[in-house]
């Protein structure tokens, strides 16, 4: 008789439980997609794009590469910020961008209430695609823990497809193919 009773309450916890995990009240999506994308996801790539590579100009030519720890502690911290914007992207109820705000080139980007529709249309393929930048981020972070610069590199170029993948499809869908390869 007792253990019926506390295996009740156990079972009416547990519902509660599995209620309350499908609730997304608990988050507050303050920031837009495109604060997300202008505050974490571009400053961050860009750490990670300028901190390997080679440039060639009148003076020679030059290779970056990272060298300190300090150097490499500062790219790792980057690949945590672009991993977890990753999650913050798929927060329910997060706008593309405030009330008002407009494409800033309307002939190529779709509006914001646009992209919007797009991404409530089918939140799997959003979802897909924050993953993709999601494993691409993780790349990058393996090869800076294993302080590969060249690895570095290689993540860098699937960094950038997991980009354009997303912006393809939900920001500038009209843009001719050929012109996107960076
Ligand atoms: C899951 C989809 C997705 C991924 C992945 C993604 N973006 Fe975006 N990004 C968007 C959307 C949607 C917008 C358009 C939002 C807007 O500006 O209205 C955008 C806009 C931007 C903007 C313009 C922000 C502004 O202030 O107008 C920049 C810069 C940007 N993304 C950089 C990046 C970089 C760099 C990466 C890869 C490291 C990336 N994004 C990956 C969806 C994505």
């Amino acid at each position: 008789m007792h253990a019926i009773r506390v295996s009740v309450l156990v079972g009416s916890l547990l519902l509660v439980g599995a209620c309350r995990a499908q609730q997304p009240a608990d988050y507050r999506p303050t920031a837009t997609v495109k604060d997300i994308m202008d505050s974490i996801v571009d400053p961050s790539a860009d750490a990670l794009w300028d901190s390997v590579g080679t440039t060639i100009s009148a003076a020679g030519t030059e290779q970056r590469a990272p060298h300190t720890d300090e150097e490499w502690a500062n790219l790792r911290r980057r690949t945590v910020q672009l991993i977890e914007a990753t999650n913050l992207l798929l927060i329910p109820g997060r706008h593309v961008a405030r009330p008002g705000e407009k494409a800033e080139d309307p002939k190529i980007q779709l509006a914001p209430e646009q992209i919007e529709a797009l991404i409530n249309e089918d939140r799997q393929a959003w979802t897909r695609r924050a993953h993709g930048l999601h494993d691409a981020a993780v790349e990058a972070q393996k090869a800076i823990e294993a302080r590969n610069a060249e690895a570095l590199l290689d993540a860098g170029d699937v960094l950038d497809k997991a980009c354009e993948n997303c912006h393809l499809t939900y920001w500038y869908p009209r843009k001719p193919a050929a012109a996107t390869s960076k």
